[in-house]
């Protein structure tokens, strides 16, 4: 099974489909990833706030998988936006994970709420971190078009945010590619809070035309819009059936029914907004 690959705007390509590992501790992390790469899944996205990048390391040093292989995503904590602390923060996050360099490497959240425009100064500590050799790319992760404005030098080359059928984010993700970012869909699945996506009439309908399940419809999705997509799932079933789904495709009409869905209402935290 062949993911296909997304060229970003430095050159460095990225596996479209991803996994996941949000909201799974150090210890019980080991076995999903290694499932998910048994499964042929070479793109994983943790994070140092995660607290799970050790397990994460553990199961890619066991899974035998080639470093040249693999696509390994993790970010910058609120916390260490200064330029110290970030460079304490990637060097942990290297550590912790067993490797010497990061494929990409995000700011969390720009945490304007919290800690002003520090995250302008994190940002210029990423671009040293990647001149470096730390990481082959950088981006930002919840940034709004007014922070990305405030930003020096390099154009990020990804923007992780929420994406999913309730909240797609339509406009938004032409504003990013306008720039020359390539947005990247985090709970792509609506994270299954309620309302969940994957109980939607819609994408149960079309899951009923196609023969595929609730979730590989909405991956589906995201692969034909062009997101970048990285599930979570720590169920071997799911992990697999989240992977399974190069052999089918939506029509037009499909991925225009799921684009409709738009109720407005984020699952997650308002990056605007967001006091941690
Ligand atoms: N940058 C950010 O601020 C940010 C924020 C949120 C998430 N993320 C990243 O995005 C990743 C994915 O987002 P997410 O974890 O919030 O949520 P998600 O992937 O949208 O949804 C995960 C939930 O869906 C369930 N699920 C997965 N596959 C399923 C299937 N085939 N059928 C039914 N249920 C299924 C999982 O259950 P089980 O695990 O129990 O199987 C879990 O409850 C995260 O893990 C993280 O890497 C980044």
């Amino acid at each position: 099974m062949t993911v296909p690959l997304i060229t970003l705007n430095d050159g460095v390509t990225i596996p479209q489909l991803g996994f996941g590992v949000w909201q799974v501790d150090d210890a019980e992390v080991v076995d999903p990833v290694l499932k998910a790469l048994e499964v042929g899944y070479r793109h994983i996205d943790t994070a140092a706030i995660y607290g799970n990048e050790r397990g994460v390391g553990k199961a890619i040093a066991e899974s035998g998988v080639a470093r040249d292989q693999l696509f390994v995503t993790s970010k910058l904590w609120n916390d260490s936006h200064k330029k110290a602390d970030a460079r304490r923060g990637i060097e942990e996050t290297l550590k912790k994970l067993g490797l010497d360099q990061l494929d990409l490497y995000l700011i969390h959240w720009p945490a304007t709420v919290k800690y002003g425009e520090e995250y302008i100064e994190a940002w210029d500590a990423l671009q040293e971190f990647k001149a470096e050799g730390l990481t082959r790319s950088v981006g930002v992760s919840n940034f709004t078009l007014a922070n990305l404005d405030t930003l020096n030098g390099e154009t990020p080359s990804i923007n992780q945010i929420e994406m999913h059928p309730s909240f797609p984010q339509l406009t938004f993700r032409e504003e990013l590619r306008a720039r020359g970012i390539t947005p990247e869909a985090y709970s792509p699945l609506g994270n299954q809070k309620e309302p969940s996506d994957l109980e939607l009439p819609a994408v149960k309908g079309i899951a009923e035309q196609t023969g595929l399940s609730p979730a590989q419809v909405i991956i589906r999705w995201h692969l034909q819009i062009g997101n970048i997509v990285i599930p979570k799932s720590v169920t071997p079933k799911r992990i697999e059936e989240n992977f399974d789904v190069f052999g089918a495709e939506l029509t037009p009409a499909q991925v225009d029914a799921l684009s409709g869905l738009d109720s407005g209402h984020r699952q997650g935290a308002d990056p605007e907004t967001a006091d941690f």
